[in-house]
């Protein structure tokens, strides 16, 4: 989980129960993914994975900059600001962190946004790393076979934080998860990984018996003592009573899912108008940052899965157990 939530102590807690923690690495650089990675195998002796977005640098125009800028001007001025700062840079180049992803030799790698090509994935399986692709359509499943994955996580709409869709428009890959994964699992013949609002044991056991063999959790961590989310984030989660999730390409310009909140609601006319991530991302970044500062959970993302208010605050170790007791008393 990008953007904070992963911490190396979150990662190694689900590894050292027997889970395969995931690292976050997309908005790392390689110096600062080679420090994480290190720290991660202080810790454990486990497997871990790492995982990155598929992405090409952009360079949007100047117009294009000052157009972003101008969709986004309520909430920045609403801060105090005259003008929104524009980065230094979009992202880290994706070949960059592959690099470095392939000389940390983590036992598994997983992706998301896009697929690699085969001498890629070639380049993994021969430094013995387990290759993932993320997919919401049995069409990327079938792609990210064919390029030589070993698995493929089956990510349904409910899923926490952005969508991994690929191929065709991501308005249009809004497969439930209970429909997605027993459509991926007769597809291919990898391994189907299932990912969308599983929350206890007893979901992880319906997923399997829906034809995954392993399942990917987000949202049920964010809350564990060892995520690395801000205390406003915390309680805005752990509150949520009622307050709706929803998919918005508003922060990024990938369609993500988060709780509800201003940010969302004042850039809704506008949202399928901003840039495609990362632009949007890094110009939203510095608002989200200050808006964090203060505590305002209004202009914060809130990412979180369809099925947040399940989620039960208490250490990884703890949730790893209880999960664990709850597959076996069903
Ligand atoms: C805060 C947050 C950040 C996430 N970041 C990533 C990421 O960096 N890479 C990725 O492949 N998936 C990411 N995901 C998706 C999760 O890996 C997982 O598929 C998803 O959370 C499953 O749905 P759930 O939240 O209902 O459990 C993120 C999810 C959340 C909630």
């Amino acid at each position: 989980m990008a953007g904070g939530a992963t911490t190396p102590a979150l990662v190694a807690g689900v590894s050292n129960a027997g889970g395969l923690g995931s690292l976050a690495a997309s908005l790392l650089s390689p110096s600062v993914m080679r420090d994480q990675a290190a720290i991660i195998r202080s810790m454990t002796t486990q497997p871990f994975l790492i995982n990155l977005f598929v992405l090409e640098t952009p360079s949007p125009s100047q117009e294009d900059i000052a157009e972003a800028s101008e969709l986004l001007r309520p909430l920045w001025e609403s801060l105090g600001w005259d003008r929104l700062s524009v980065p230094a840079a979009w992202c880290e180049s994706f070949e960059g962190q592959l690099a470095a992803l392939i000389e940390l030799r983590p036992a598994a790698a997983s992706f998301t946004f896009g697929i690699l090509t085969p001498a890629q994935v070639e380049r993994l399986h021969s430094a013995g790393i387990f290759v993932i692709g993320t997919v919401t359509t049995v069409d990327e499943a079938l792609a990210w076979e064919t390029v030589g994955a070993d698995a493929v996580i089956a990510s349904g709409v409910e899923s926490g934080g952005h969508r991994g869709t690929f191929l065709g428009p991501q308005e249009e890959a809004t497969l439930s998860a209970k429909a997605l994964w027993p459509l991926v699992a007769a597809a291919v013949k990898i391994p189907t990984i299932a990912a969308g609002a599983i929350m206890t044991g007893v979901d992880i056991l319906e997923a399997m018996s829906l034809g995954a063999e392993a399942v990917q959790m987000g949202s049920a961590f964010l809350v564990c003592d060892e995520s690395g989310i801000n205390q406003h984030y915390r309680n805005a989660l752990i509150h949520a009573g009622d307050t709706p999730t929803r998919l918005t390409r508003a922060f990024s310009g990938r369609y993500a899912r988060g709780l509800e909140n201003r940010f969302m609601q004042e850039m809704k006319a506008v949202e399928t108008r901003v840039p495609a991530y990362p632009v949007q991302n890094a110009l939203t970044t510095g608002i989200r940052a200050a808006a964090a500062a203060k505590g305002d959970t209004g202009l914060m993302s809130l990412w979180a899965g369809a099925d947040i208010r399940r989620a039960r605050p208490m250490s990884v170790a703890k949730l790893m157990q209880t999960l664990v007791a709850e597959m076996r008393t069903k």
